[in-house]
């Protein structure tokens, strides 16, 4: 078991997983167990999460993908301003995955693995009432960040994806949920493959004055 700080400096995206080696659901309640203890906006603990193993995960998988295969996903688009970050992101995982700039038929491919969960064992979805607005969407967001991190204190993987609300349709049926949750994201949980080099990507961050600012007098 890592540490704190261990577990924030370890975790990262992983992006291929050990398709046959199932997480102890043990480890996953005992994570959801701390993530709980988040805060939010008056107490509302406004997560809701969906889990999918199994024949459940792979009806999910194989629906999504076809639905991948000819409709592009809804999901928000960076506004032009923001939208070269997401360009250099593609550089640098793509890259780490050996997929040379121009070759679009190989990077069709490595995006499509979103729709798989990356192979994961274990697909999350996350949802929160509908009538709830940005400021709970933090609170979601911190029960997530503390959810990864004690996955990864625990050793087991994990990549939140946007990409899997883009087929909101899908998910709804294949999982029954209603149209009162508005699916925020998903999630690859499982053990990360060790020799996939993508897996040890380490994405660099901006230096703390481009973001942070102290106003002292
Ligand atoms: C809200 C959110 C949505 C994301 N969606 C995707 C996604 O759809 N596909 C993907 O491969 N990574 C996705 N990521 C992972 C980010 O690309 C990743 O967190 C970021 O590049 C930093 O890398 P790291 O997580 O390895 O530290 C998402 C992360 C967050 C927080």
């Amino acid at each position: 078991m890592y540490d704190l700080e261990d577990a924030i400096v370890m975790r990262r995206s992983t992006r291929l997983f050990l398709r046959d080696k199932p997480v102890p659901r043990d480890l996953v309640t005992q994570a959801l167990e701390l993530a709980i203890r988040a805060p939010s906006n008056s107490n509302v603990q406004p997560w809701q999460m969906v889990f999918a193993s199994g024949a459940a995960r792979d009806r999910l998988v194989e629906a999504l993908l076809e639905r991948a295969d000819t409709v592009a996903p809804a999901v928000p688009v960076l506004p032009d301003s923001f939208a070269h970050l997401r360009r250099e992101l593609g550089a640098l995982v793509y890259g780490s995955m050996g997929i040379a700039r121009h070759d679009t038929e190989a990077r069709r491919l490595a995006v499509l693995r979103n729709w798989e969960f990356f192979r994961a064992p274990l697909a999350g979805i996350v949802c929160m009432h509908r009538d709830l607005g940005h400021v709970d969407a933090l609170g979601v967001g911190m029960f997530l960040q503390t959810f990864l991190l004690a996955l990864t204190a625990r050793g087991v993987g994990s990549c939140v994806q946007v990409s899997i609300a883009g087929y909101p349709d899908v998910v709804r049926a294949q999982l029954d949920i209603s149209d009162e949750h508005r699916i925020l994201c998903g999630i690859a949980i499982g053990y990360p493959d060790p020799d996939f080099p993508a897996n040890h990507l380490d994405v660099p961050r901006n230096p703390l004055n481009r973001n942070v600012r102290f106003v002292d007098d």
